[in-house]
């Protein structure tokens, strides 16, 4: 038997929890990509009840390969021994102090000595902190006001007050704010004005940078005075250890990072020059409860020294181009034309041509029949260390029995009526087109 006929998990006591949950929490989870609007409503999985290395088990004691690991925070895997044991011997001695904590200090130059052009290195909790914080830098040294940005970078008003879920942010605000395209110098420069403070982006997400894009922003940005800032969330600890200012060869001068560096432990980090930075000891304001909280920064310093101890980087580049490349191949091994794989290794993703199909009726197709294979998957492949050659295999020749049956449905127009529970919502999350200012400027390539 095909595992395309497997039956599909239970999921009783997800359902329950579900129930409890809903008119309780909003929108029934705190981070919508992990959310129930982004899980096939009636089959998934909705709640956890642990993890171990890539394996995640369900409410219901069901066991999953994970390729969403936390959307982002587990960069080694669950439960990681090493760093476990560092928030527990630090748990011993307390969590958090009526005094600033050596650990702050210890961490902060760990992340000088590997990230490139660090001169200054604060903390916080959340990614959506320290962009913010860098904003606020941003129009402090420079003294202008606007932002231009590409990528998503979190629920603060400066970035929010730019897409469709700007309630509650007002006007003044959201005319603060541009967005521009990735890859496109032309929507940079007209994106730009005399009162651009920051340009603020995520060094790559769908597409690798071309023609030397980010070393025009760079230019760009040292001709007009304006601060370039990488959010590297995602790029952070995962593209090189120090993150995409190494991989590509990039100054930026604040970088913003959080989820990886401390293998799921809440700390995010703004780094960067020190004339800017130096700003925070005089007229800018950013300090918070816990932001040298000790759990955290004792789990970032084993994560980065597991690190330099591992090749994990070179581990994800590895079962990353094996998942890629596999997919790549199978896709035009069947003449799939609609389905895309792209991203970078470490975190690849399936795109679709919306004017062929239904992106989100495939993405609910694919993530339920994965379900039958007992992975767990909704849209990126994020991988960690603990997901081996073997998971990969195992998961490419799951993608071998369900792409044919996708194309079949695709073809015969019946992949709707495939789909055994509500289809995903939209994902919310676009990298462009919001208040996005007509092009001005047309460069000579
Ligand atoms: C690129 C990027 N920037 C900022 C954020 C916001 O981080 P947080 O959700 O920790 O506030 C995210 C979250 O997914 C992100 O992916």
């Amino acid at each position: 038997m095909l595992n395309t006929e497997a039956p599909l998990p239970r999921i009783t006591t997800s359902m329950q929890w579900l129930n409890q949950a809903e008119g309780l929490i909003p929108s029934a989870t705190q981070t919508l990509a992990k959310g129930p609007s982004q899980h096939v409503r009636g089959i998934a999985p909705v709640f956890a009840k642990r993890g171990y290395g890539a394996t995640i088990v369900d409410v219901d004691d069901q066991e999953y390969l994970d390729y969403t690991m936390a959307v982002g925070p587990l960069s080694l895997g669950y439960c990681f021994p090493e760093i476990d044991d560092a928030i527990r011997g630090q748990l011993d001695n307390g969590i958090v102090f009526s005094l600033p904590h050596h650990l702050e200090v210890e961490v902060a130059t760990l992340i000088r000595d590997v990230v490139p052009n660090v001169e200054r290195v604060r903390f916080s909790k959340t990614g959506a902190d320290v962009v913010s914080a860098a904003v606020r830098l941003a129009r402090a040294h420079t003294g202008r006001s606007t932002i231009v940005c590409c990528g998503y970078h979190g629920w603060h008003d400066w970035y929010i007050g730019v897409t469709d879920r700007h309630a509650g942010i007002p006007q003044s605000i959201r005319d603060l704010t541009f967005t521009f395209a990735y890859n496109d110098v032309e929507s940079v420069l007209s994106a730009i004005d005399d009162d651009t403070a920051a340009i603020v982006l995520e060094p790559t997400v769908v597409e690798s940078p071309e023609n030397n894009f980010l070393q025009d922003l760079r230019r760009i940005c040292d001709d007009r005075g304006i601060i370039l800032v990488f959010d590297e969330m995602w790029t952070g600890f995962r593209l090189a250890l120090g993150g995409a200012q190494e991989y590509y060869g990039v100054r930026a001068d604040l970088i913003c990072f959080s989820k990886a560096i401390a293998n799921g432990m809440p700390l995010s980090v703004l780094c960067g020059r020190a004339d800017i930075m130096d700003r925070l000891e005089e007229d800018v304001f950013w300090f918070t409860t816990f932001g040298g909280e000790t759990l955290s920064l004792a789990a970032a310093q084993a994560t980065i020294h597991f690190m330099q101890g591992h090749d994990v980087i070179g581990h994800l580049d590895v079962v990353g181009r094996r998942l890629s490349g596999a997919l790549l191949e199978l896709t035009a091994d069947l003449g799939i034309s609609w389905l895309y794989t792209k991203g970078y290794p470490a975190r690849t993703m399936i795109t679709y041509d919306s004017n062929v199909v239904d992106p989100l009726i495939v993405r609910s197709y694919l993530q339920q029949e994965l379900l039958r294979y007992a992975i767990l998957w909704n849209g990126f492949f994020t991988l960690s260390y603990s997901h081996t050659v073997a998971d990969i295999d195992r998961t490419v020749a799951a993608f071998m029995e369900i792409l044919p049956q996708l194309a079949k449905h695709v073809h015969d127009g019946t992949l709707r009526s495939a789909l055994e529970g509500e289809p995903v919502g939209p994902v919310f999350r676009r990298t462009g087109n919001f208040n996005m200012r007509p092009r001005t400027v047309t460069v000579e390539v």
